[in-house]
């Protein structure tokens, strides 16, 4: 490399390849168009990676100041060039999205450059402010109408297998209200892998708009918020909302890992509601469009099989056999026909779910346990059409990111949410325990799963005619020329 860099100088290349040269080959030069801490690499670092990185939060190290940063530069330009840093596992080319903390190449190439040159200081005096964050234990929106905690709360190990408990408690809602922002605070933010609220509504309670069918099961259960690391609060656009139903019942569900000492967790969501007697607009649902082997979309096979077919993809029902060489904890059937992984093997599996009504799309989530590497969600369109809405092509298991879209996606009744999961059961997989094993879903972390979740708005097809026009888009059933074209 070193040789090739002196011949490259010597026969005098443009300046940007001799900025990539460390400062030993490329001499004097380079000085000038070194990126320095505080000009270049602390702007990036407050967008990026500060929210996390800083005392007293979710991350191993500050890095606030120099001083924090500077023993950290190697493994820095490891993760960064990677992408492993900010986390943030999508195609970064596919869509926009709310609060992107991702770097582009070119910030990636600064941050890169500024460490190959010695990561040098710079002028204090080029230094931004220093970012203001709020403290983890601090309400984001200001006060909450209502605190829900845990009456018990858990108490994690020092050391142990990861443990997903729940805890049912009556936040004594006597009507229903819409929720404007909503927000959990753990108290051992430390131990916290992820963790849900959910409602569930009390029985025979009017379900309109929450029970929606295949693809979602929400029957039992409303999501209401997902807590995970650098990620506690959902703030919903004016005139959107959740609902909570009046009596509904509130279901803690952490998943807690153990940190190296005792802690005791109570978790505290805070709610602020739209005043009493106003309606929103839009209600968001969350709804969990689950992976199966094919047995279960084979009964929403008459709807689905036209577009799919016209979409190119081949229809395959075949009914699941009963796996052997692994016992699962929960229902062994249920727990193959859901998600089958054979040892050795990267398996796939697909979820089609016809939206049934026009629907605003929110957001994303993928989840999946440690043989997850990639959740692709697409939207096939009832013309047949494919279009990609967000791949994780670098799925971490670590991590719970929503993607939030910057604009929801609009599409009609029928439209169907096609998810392919991908896991891959085998020793390539370095979070694999044992490839020889079969794996089925199943709850327990060293079980599987595969799920997209979606925040959705349905709307009525007045609504949906008005989100088109707010577009600029030509009512629906007409065809546009590039459809014509097809
Ligand atoms: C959403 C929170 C979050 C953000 C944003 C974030 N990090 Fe991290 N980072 C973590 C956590 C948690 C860990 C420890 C777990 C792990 O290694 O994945 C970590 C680990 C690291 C490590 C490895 C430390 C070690 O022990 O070797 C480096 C280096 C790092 N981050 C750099 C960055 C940089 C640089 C940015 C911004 C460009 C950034 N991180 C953004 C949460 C975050």
């Amino acid at each position: 490399m070193r040789k090739f860099a002196r011949l490259a100088l010597s026969v005098g290349v443009p300046t940007v390849f001799v900025l990539l040269m460390p400062p030993v080959v490329a001499g004097q030069s380079t000085k000038a168009a070194t990126p320095t801490f505080t000009k270049d690499v602390l702007p990036l670092l407050q967008r990026s990676c500060q929210k996390c990185h800083r005392p007293n939060s979710i991350a191993p190290m500050s890095l606030l100041t120099y001083q924090d940063v500077r023993p950290w530069v190697r493994a820095i330009k490891a993760r960064v060039s990677s992408r492993q840093m900010p986390p943030w596992h999508i195609d970064r080319s596919i869509g926009e999205y709310l609060d992107d903390p991702s770097l582009s190449d070119k910030e990636i190439e600064t941050v890169v450059r500024w460490i190959d040159g010695g990561a040098p200081q710079g002028d204090p005096k080029d230094a931004p402010p220093p970012a203001k964050f709020r403290a983890a234990d601090e309400w984001a929106f200001g006060e909450p109408d209502l605190v829900v905690s845990m009456e018990k709360g858990f108490t994690i190990p020092a050391a142990g297998r990861d443990t997903q408990p729940s805890e049912i408690v009556d936040p004594k809602i006597t009507e229903d209200r819409y929720v404007k922002w909503v927000q959990m605070i753990p108290s051992a933010n430390c131990c916290v892998h992820h963790s849900h609220v959910y409602v569930r509504a009390p029985e025979g309670a009017d379900r309109d708009g929450l029970s929606l069918g295949m693809g979602s099961n929400t029957d039992e259960e409303m999501d209401l918020i997902e807590y995970g690391p650098g990620n506690d609060a959902d703030f919903f656009a004016d005139g959107t909302a959740k609902l909570i139903k009046a009596g509904s019942k509130f279901r803690f569900a952490p998943h807690y890992h153990s940190m190296g000492e005792e802690k005791h967790d109570i978790e505290r969501v805070g709610i602020k509601f739209y005043p009493k007697g106003y309606k929103p607009e839009y209600v968001v649902t969350s709804h969990r469009i689950r992976t199966d082997v094919g047995n279960m979309w084979a009964l929403n096979r008459e709807k689905v099989e036209d577009a799919i077919l016209k979409a190119g993809h081949k229809i395959d029902i075949n009914e699941p056999r009963m796996p052997t060489g692994f016992l699962v904890q929960e229902n062994p059937l249920h727990s193959a026909t859901t998600l089958s992984i054979p040892p050795n093997t990267v398996a796939t599996h697909e979820r089609f779910w016809p939206l049934p009504q026009d629907a605003l799309i929110l957001s994303f989530q993928p989840h999946m346990h440690f043989l997850g590497t990639r959740m692709i969600l697409e939207a096939i369109h009832p013309d047949g059409r494919r279009e990609t809405l967000t791949d994780a092509n670098r799925y971490e298991q670590n991590w719970q990111i929503t993607y939030t879209y910057k604009t929801p996606h609009l599409f009609p009744k029928g439209t169907i949410l096609h998810t392919i999961s991908y896991h891959d059961n085998t020793a390539n997989n370095k979070h694999n325990p044992d490839p020889t094993n079969w794996r089925g879903w199943g709850s327990r972390t060293m079980d599987e799963m595969g799920h997209g979740w979606t925040d959705i708005a349905f709307l009525t097809p007045e609504q949906y005619q008005k989100e088109l026009a707010k577009r600029g888009k030509a009512p629906a059933g007409t065809r546009t020329q590039q459809q014509q074209q097809q």
